[in-house]
């Protein structure tokens, strides 16, 4: 095939085509200016070998630091255009925070505590990541991975609220705290309203409206009363003829019900990130990263690999790392670090001291996991919870049933899902204590079978995580602050990627829009 450099064949287009076919060439290259500055937000383009065959220019060498999401796919989609990329990933495996931990799997922590999973064959826990909205880039890999998804239940009207600290001593269904909460709430408003508090900003129509809206909305009686509802549950559940139901009667006053502050867990859902529907993988997260590694090829992914020196050059990027003991380098004409922040803030580099001090600048936060498993699923067969998070104001904060083997012989709970200090301060006791604490705490909820049917347990916390050191980042003014700027644009040859440089922290999709930026911006470079 004829090779064009890329001068002669824009001239030839613009030659047989005019000036607008010349523009839509260019553009589709992403050599205009509009195509450049449209990048950020723009629909996605990956590299293609095509680009290369226009435009003369060769495929680089590029060496990834990190192996987490942004890592990958940065050498993923850099990749399928031919790109020679190296991932170097300090650990004995890609994923990064993508870390699904099944039976067999070791770590240690910074403390020095060595866990090894004893979890049962198809029963695993998602360390880090474990839920993907509809929206997020996370589904269209899994969809072009060919990684299967099923439904992740993150509200559930069956689970359960529990708040401790407002005397409650048995938890509450959701759907009772919701039918009780909308309940009084809406009577508060409708009672207002009817007594004409509202008039001075409602139309008459515009009242008997949200009238109407209330009485629904909360289940109210005809003189506007919430005397509860069956939307609380029964008793007795309705059956067949002759049994009607028993509808639960024991309503809480009003007073009971805002004292027992079941409110504030219900504008979860209503995040734009958390609503359900929610997803995961089938059989874990780490489907994820297994499909991008198999696609990426693993003879390109160097894993125990720690980088300890940076250097950019005018001609090129000289990574050093140890491997086993050995230290060795690695030269490549560009570089992407998709390391967290705080872990290349400490590596040697050549970069300056703007790259230093924003690297500096983004904090690292705490989060811990515990998988519980247990010999049945009492939760679904003597509680009716299938799937969802009990919400607690205990130090295990949230309860995860699990969302897959339902009816199966076992299942793993995530007996604690926290953060910030409550995470650092079970991180700071042994396995066994950080179990016994969260099973003490369950029992209060669920009752001896928390305790008795355990089989085994696995905690993991981010924070106290070799080369992580934090569960995820927070980036203080927003990745587009000026301090930023060394991070989202190039410095010299180096790229950065993570989910620290998003408006999506904590969550794949940050991770893998911000590398595909930086994909985006280092292949124009090239074609330039
Ligand atoms: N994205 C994380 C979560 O969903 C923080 O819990």
């Amino acid at each position: 095939m004829t090779q064009f450099n890329r001068r002669d064949f824009l001239r030839a287009v613009g030659a047989t085509g005019g000036a607008g076919a010349m523009l839509a060439t260019m553009g589709a290259l992403g050599l205009t200016p509009t195509a450049q500055a449209a990048t950020r937000g723009a629909p996605y383009r990956a590299p293609r070998p095509g680009d290369f065959t226009l435009t003369g220019r060769a495929a680089a060498k590029v060496v990834v630091l990190g192996g987490g999401i942004a890592g990958l796919t940065t050498a993923y989609e850099l990749g399928k255009a031919g790109y020679d990329c190296t991932v170097l990933e300090a650990r004995d495996r890609a994923g990064g925070r993508n870390f699904t931990v099944r039976g067999g799997d070791t770590t240690t922590d910074l403390y020095g505590n060595r866990q090894t999973a004893r979890f049962s064959d198809g029963q695993y826990m998602n360390a880090g990541p474990a839920r993907i909205a509809q929206w997020m880039v996370t589904l269209d890999y899994c969809r072009e991975l060919g990684v299967p998804i099923e439904v992740f239940t993150n509200v559930n009207a069956d689970a359960y609220l529990y708040n401790e600290s407002a005397g409650m001593t048995a938890p509450v269904r959701y759907r009772a705290a919701k039918a009780d909460v909308f309940g009084y709430v809406t009577e508060l408003l409708a009672k207002a309203g009817d007594q004409g508090a509202l008039d001075a900003a409602l139309t008459a129509d515009d009242r008997e409206r949200l009238m109407e809206f209330l009485k629904d909305y909360g289940d109210l009686g005809d003189s506007f009363d919430y005397t509860g509802s069956t939307r609380r549950g029964y008793s007795v559940w309705p059956a067949a003829a002759g049994v009607p139901g028993v509808v639960d009667t024991a309503v809480p006053t009003a007073s009971e019900v805002f004292a027992s502050g079941v409110g504030r867990y219900f504008a979860f859902e209503f995040e734009f990130d958390q609503a359900m529907l929610m997803f995961q993988p089938v059989g874990g997260m780490d489907r994820i990263p297994h499909a991008l590694s198999q696609a990426i090829g693993s003879r390109r992914i160097r894993t125990g690999c720690a980088v300890t020196e940076v250097t950019d050059r005018a001609d090129g990027v000289t990574v050093t790392y140890t491997q086993g003991g050995r230290t060795r380098t690695v030269d490549a004409d560009y570089c992407v670090a998709a390391m967290p922040p705080n872990i290349l803030a400490k590596v040697p580099h050549n970069l300056g001291s703007g790259v230093q001090s924003a690297l500096e600048a983004i904090t690292p936060s705490s989060a811990g996991k515990i998988g519980l498993e247990y010999r049945s699923r009492w939760w679904e067969t003597d509680h009716r919870i299938y799937g969802g998070i009990t919400e607690t104001d205990l130090d295990v904060t949230h309860i995860w049933h699990p969302s897959y083997g339902f009816h199966g012989p076992r299942g793993v709970l995530i007996g604690y899902y926290n953060t910030g200090s409550k995470a650092d301060s079970y991180a700071a006791l042994s396995p066994q204590a950080r179990e016994a604490r969260a099973v003490a705490a369950g029992v209060k909820i669920y009752g001896e079978k928390y305790r008795s049917e355990l089989v085994s347990s696995f905690s993991h916390h981010w924070r106290q995580f070799p080369y992580q050191e934090a569960s995820w980042h927070s980036t203080p003014g927003g990745p587009d602050a000026p301090r930023y700027k060394p991070l989202t644009q190039p410095t010299g040859r180096v790229y950065f990627a993570g989910d620290w440089l998003s408006y999506m922290d904590a969550w794949q999709h940050g991770a893998f829009t911000s590398a595909r930026t930086a994909v985006t911006a280092l292949h124009q470079r090239v074609l330039a």
